[in-house]
């Protein structure tokens, strides 16, 4: 088996966690590699849903060992009330956890300057989920960040840690009008965490590399998907990690020469969270009928998902810039009884035929579609692709004729068994 990756293909929420579950049986490690809590990853194992947003959603297997990646930046809050919630569930996850001691530490400045950046009046709002994502990862590249192997460092409390809160401190109080930083209490807390954190901290990619090397089977977990990436994606109205391929090696420390598969998990229809455009987006009841149908409300803000039919152009981006190997459609069950489902299968932009996503002007995209017929049977306990109706077949077989890439799974419901195995 070697390594696989699982990528999000669209805007997030393609049902990865689901995914993932199904298919981590046989793995041994499954390695979150970007992201941190925007991530809603949902599983569902016998009629119980759980939902995750830092650990990797392969847990729920007892023997598999779950690593936060370099990649990540990590809201330790966040992190020990998930380990504590699946503790108070029967599940004991504290000693498969490995964290990255190169990941990022996510702080509650991040977050409350996230919330903050989103309300400025007259300010460019992007509907971040308000976990301080863009701000960790901003003060990443800045250089103003905070590694998870910084806190058992001397020096680190010493030199670079009065610097940044002082930092810090400024720009709360004189960008945002909030408190500075109290930097005995800060220092507190960071040394409290170095001890709670030490125990999990790994060399990710030494780690990673030699588990590879003898025999292992890893599995690394996308968050987010293809479209919120911060390169490759509708850009400002993205996240601030790169969720595709290049991410997922930068991300564990994975040299690409063990990659195998990569997997793209595809919703059958499209949904997206926040602002950004959204060309197939469909709009008034017909919105709301998919919305409800599919269930479509945030995973981690419960935020409305927007909806809209299935693009083309959308999945052959992603399938070109990850490199996929193989897809996963899901949802298809939610498509069930409409007379016709539509499909963008190209744009026209500005009255010129365009053959690939475009990186600009993307508002004056305008979707050609086809349509398809629907087919009105319960698709939910289907095993079989030949036992699907004809045009559910149909519209399966046309998606992937359109995109180039082998569907080899399909899913039909939340469930782990409600799984289609193709070829
Ligand atoms: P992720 O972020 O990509 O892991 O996806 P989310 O967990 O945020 O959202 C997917 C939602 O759809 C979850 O509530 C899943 O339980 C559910 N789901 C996943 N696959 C299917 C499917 O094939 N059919 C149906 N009806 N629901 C599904
Ligand atoms: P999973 O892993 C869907 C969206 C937010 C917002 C934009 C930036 O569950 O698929 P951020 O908080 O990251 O700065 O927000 O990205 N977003 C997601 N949308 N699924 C996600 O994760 C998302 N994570 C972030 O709604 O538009
Ligand atoms: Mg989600």
């Amino acid at each position: 088996m070697g390594v696989n990756l699982i990528v999000g293909t669209q805007w997030g929420d393609e049902g990865k966690a689901k995914l993932i579950d199904y298919l981590s049986g046989d793995t041994d490690i499954i390695v979150r590699y970007q992201g941190g809590a925007n991530a809603g990853h949902t599983v569902e194992v016998n009629g119980k849903k759980y939902v995750f947003h830092l650990i990797p959603s392969g847990v729920l297997y007892p023997e598999t060992i779950c690593v936060l990646g370099g990649g990540m930046v990590i809201d330790p809050e966040a992190l020990f009330e998930e380990i504590e919630n699946l503790e108070s569930q029967g599940i004991s996850a504290r000693d498969r956890i490995r964290i990255a001691d190169n990941a990022h530490l996510l702080l509650p400045y991040h977050k409350l300057i996230d919330i903050k950046r989103e309300e400025i009046p007259n300010g460019q709002v992007i509907g971040t989920t308000r976990r301080g994502i863009g701000v960790c990862y901003g003060d990443k590249v800045n250089r103003w960040g905070i590694r998870m192997g910084d806190l058992l460092c001397e020096d680190f409390y010493r030199e670079r840690l009065p610097k940044i809160l002082s930092f810090k401190s400024r720009v709360l109080v004189n960008v945002y009008g909030e408190e500075p930083i109290d930097a005995a209490e800060t220092e507190k807390y960071l040394r409290s965490l170095a001890e709670k954190l030490k125990g999990f901290l790994v060399n990710s990619s030494y780690y990673l590399n030699m588990e590879i090397a003898s025999g292992k089977n890893v599995l690394l977990e996308g968050a987010q998907g293809t479209m919120l990436d911060l390169d490759f994606g509708t850009y400002p109205y993205v996240t601030s990690s790169n969720p595709t391929t290049g991410g997922a090696l930068t991300g564990s420390g994975v040299s690409f020469q063990s990659l195998q598969e990569v997997i793209g998990i595809t919703k059958a229809y499209v949904t997206r969270v926040g602002e950004g455009p959204f060309p197939t987006e469909i709009h008034g009841e017909e919105a709301e009928h998919l919305r409800k149908v599919g269930n479509e409300y945030g995973s981690t803000t419960g935020r409305p998902r927007r909806v809209g039919w299935f693009d083309v152009e959308v999945v052959r981006h992603s399938a070109r810039i990850n490199g996929l190997t193989s897809i996963a459609l899901t949802k298809l069950d939610v498509l069930g009884g409409y007379d016709t489902i539509r499909v963008a299968v190209g744009y026209e932009q500005e009255g010129k035929r365009i053959s690939y996503f475009p990186t600009y002007n993307i508002g004056k995209v305008t979707p050609i579609y086809e349509d398809f017929p629907g087919w009105k049977e319960d698709i939910s306990g289907v095993k079989s692709f030949n036992d699907l109706p004809k045009n559910a077949r149909r519209f399966v077989l046309s998606l992937e004729k359109f995109i180039g890439v082998p569907v080899r799974w399909i899913s039909v419901g939340p469930g782990r068994d409600s799984t289609i195995k193709l070829k």
